[in-house]
């Protein structure tokens, strides 16, 4: 996917059962005008999905899972698959730090969810990030360059173009606490640096990178701002029909 766009893309997380989701969708369509320039992507909770994917119009919103399980199928209790997916679910959000830390997925789970989901013809949003304590210890860096390299193993160059990397330091979900612009300028650039070098300069240019943690409507347009970053992953402010049309509205200028 070319870097024309803007992606905004809203994860909501466990909230909103399934006739809230829906009523919430109709919502947004109502508010969120079609552009060129600014791709909108909703990640509802996973029972939601398949309803939506009914409802929405496309050509308005793409959907995304938040989590996938990387076998086709077979017993695996409570887990569904990319390949029931396929269909549904244009993208799925690979990595968020809260199954990392809360459900305890690995780099393998995680490397392996990313080939699922290619395989499936979903796009996967990889997101990376250092936790606090990472950053304390001067560790920034070689997390991120780690999440990455494991993340994107087996990946080839070709598929690399269906691939957003979401950076998304782990102390700023959620918390208030968003990073400062250095801060995420400084990872987009460890992140592009190194995809040049698993995959060269055109890959390193063109592959999508996200920042998320804390967005707001007021704080959005100064990430929308930095250099390298094409969009960003909306937790919160994503549940609030304003404040995600104006972060849409915010893209949209910027891509202008
Ligand atoms: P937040 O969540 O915007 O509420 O911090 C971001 C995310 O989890 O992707």
């Amino acid at each position: 996917m070319a870097r024309d766009k803007k992606l905004i893309v809203g994860n909501w997380k466990m909230n909103l059962n399934t006739h809230e989701a829906s009523l919430y969708l109709h919502t947004l369509a109502d508010k969120v005008p079609v552009r060129r320039d600014v791709e909108v992507v909703l990640a509802p909770t996973l029972l939601a999905l398949q309803s939506l994917s009914l409802q929405v119009n496309r050509r308005q919103f793409k959907l995304a899972v938040q989590n996938l399980y990387w076998r086709d199928h077979g017993a695996f209790t409570g887990e569904v698959s990319a390949t029931q997916l396929r269909g549904v679910a244009d993208y799925a959000v690979i990595g968020h730090s809260e199954r990392r830390h809360i459900f305890h997925e690995s780099e393998r789970d995680v490397r392996q969810k990313v080939q699922a989901a290619i395989r499936n013809h979903i796009k996967p949003i990889l997101c990376i990030g250092e936790t606090a304590r990472e950053r304390a210890d001067g560790e920034t860096k070689e997390v991120i360059h780690d999440q990455l390299i494991s993340g994107l193993a087996n990946v080839t160059s070709e598929e690399l173009g269906d691939i957003t990397i979401a950076y998304e330091p782990v102390w700023a979900i959620g918390t208030g606490n968003n990073a400062l612009p250095d801060n995420v300028t400084e990872a987009v650039k460890v992140i592009r640096d190194q995809i040049k070098y698993l995959h060269g300069p055109k890959a390193a240019n063109s592959i999508r990178v996200l920042y998320g943690g804390s967005v707001t409507a007021d704080s959005a347009a100064d990430y929308l701002a930095l250099e390298g970053i094409d969009g960003l992953l909306v937790g919160g402010a994503s549940l609030d029909a304003n404040a995600f049309t104006a972060v849409i509205e915010k893209a949209h200028k910027r891509a202008n």
